[in-house]
């Protein structure tokens, strides 16, 4: 932002690192363009700034050197083309040298065909760096990944800075977590502990709430000595989520830890499957908690009335099945009333924001973020690595 304000991009060569890893449908068809959208303000400065501008982005996991049609950005380059109102170009075998004149966008072909990329190869690293006077970084759905083009050129380009989105999404989710406003509520959702628990541990001392739900919500049960019946958990995490749990205790709020108090139970996973709602001390051996039911829903609502800061990370229910969508829809709307009453909501990762959307919440949040991987080591305090590369400059 401020070398486009100094007049600094004219007549540069100006490589823009986004992330427009976008899902596809089965003919390809892009389904959510949420990452080309939030890429535009970068790729939109460069350009007013009269630089010749490089746009680059990996797609899927592709094997490297061995790109087929499917893993093609060519789609994407023509998507960005319509939204920005111009011609794109597309440049295939772009390690050696890429032409684009100021004033115009070339999107380079999926960076993870490039032998080395994910390696983070040094070579590699210095061959792209040298394509461009300026390097930014504005790919935050891959801040995580130390790869040749979001570490390795951050470490070898003349110039190298951050973009307006991977800015914008640090700014947010550094505000949500770190210098939150209080009362601070986390909503940890999904159906395994073992993959958030570095993420409940890290937020435990920080929040002043902390909601679980889904399977997660299932093995604090257990741990708390409930009978689940057939319900996902993790029993061997038991003593963990009991650690967890004596964070939880020593907050001074209302309800630190709420737990669900009744829940919806099924015999199996199904769009007819039936179901019943009952209080967690009756559910049945051959039962299954595919979502919670009205009462915690109304103890949830008590809960963020009054928040100050929501994160949002996973759903309560198998929200995908109207007969346990209720939880998720419920919470969907709280967040979306809190919000409205004042609190900065951020809801982050690919199932959320399914259900944001789904739900019709996703305008009605404070910010939703474009990372999936990323923002949960986010929560989790992890260092990411390309925007720690960045900062390793500036320190410089
Ligand atoms: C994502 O979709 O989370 C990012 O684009 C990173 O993709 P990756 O997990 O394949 O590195």
């Amino acid at each position: 932002e401020s070398l486009a304000k100094d007049g600094e991009l004219k007549g540069k060569r100006v490589f823009i690192r986004a992330d427009l890893n976008v899902p596809r449908g089965p003919t390809g068809r892009i389904s959510d363009d949420h990452r080309i959208r939030e890429s535009l303000p970068a790729i939109k400065m460069a350009l007013e700034g009269g630089a010749a501008v490089m746009v680059c982005s990996h797609l899927g996991r592709p094997k490297e050197g061995e790109l087929t049609e499917n893993d093609s950005l060519k789609g994407v380059a023509d998507y960005l083309g319509k939204l920005l109102g111009k011609e794109v170009k597309f440049a295939t075998n772009w390690v050696d040298g890429v032409d684009v004149e100021p004033g115009e966008v070339v999107v380079l072909e999926n960076c993870r065909g490039n032998v080395g990329e994910k390696k983070n190869d040094e070579e590699l690293s210095k061959k792209m760096a040298a394509l461009c006077d300026i390097y930014v970084n504005d790919a935050f759905g891959t801040s995580h990944r130390a790869q040749a083009t979001t570490e390795g050129m951050a470490k070898y380009a003349k110039v190298a800075c951050a973009g307006p989105l991977l800015a914008k999404e640090i700014d947010a989710l550094t505000a949500a977590v770190g210098g939150a406003e209080h009362p601070l509520v986390a909503v940890v959702g999904g159906s395994k502990v073992s993959t958030k628990l570095t993420i409940l541990i890290h937020l435990a001392p920080l929040v002043d709430t902390l909601i679980v739900g889904g399977g997660i919500a299932n093995t604090f049960l257990l741990a708390q000595g409930k009978k689940i019946g057939k319900s996902l958990a993790e029993p061997e995490l038991v003593d963990e989520c009991k650690k967890v749990m004596e964070v939880m205790k020593t907050k001074e709020g209302k309800l630190p830890f709420p737990l669900p108090v009744d829940v919806v139970v099924a015999r199996h996973i199904g769009y007819d499957a039936g179901f019943r709602i009952c209080d967690v001390d009756d559910i049945q051996d051959d039962e299954m908690i595919l979502d919670v039911g009205p009462k915690t829903s109304m103890m949830l609502r008590g809960v963020m009335d009054g928040a100050k800061t929501i994160i949002w990370n996973g759903p309560l229910g198998v929200f995908e099945m109207d007969n346990f969508k209720e939880g998720t829809h419920d919470l969907a709307r709280t967040i979306a009333k809190a919000t409205k009453a004042g609190a900065f909501s951020i809801v982050g990762g690919g199932d959320t924001i399914a259900a944001a959307k789904a739900f019709d919440v996703a305008d009605k949040v404070s910010y939703i973020s474009t990372g999936g991987g990323a923002f949960l080591e986010f929560l989790e305090g992890k260092t990411l690595p390309a925007v720690a590369a960045l900062e390793a400059r500036f320190e410089k």
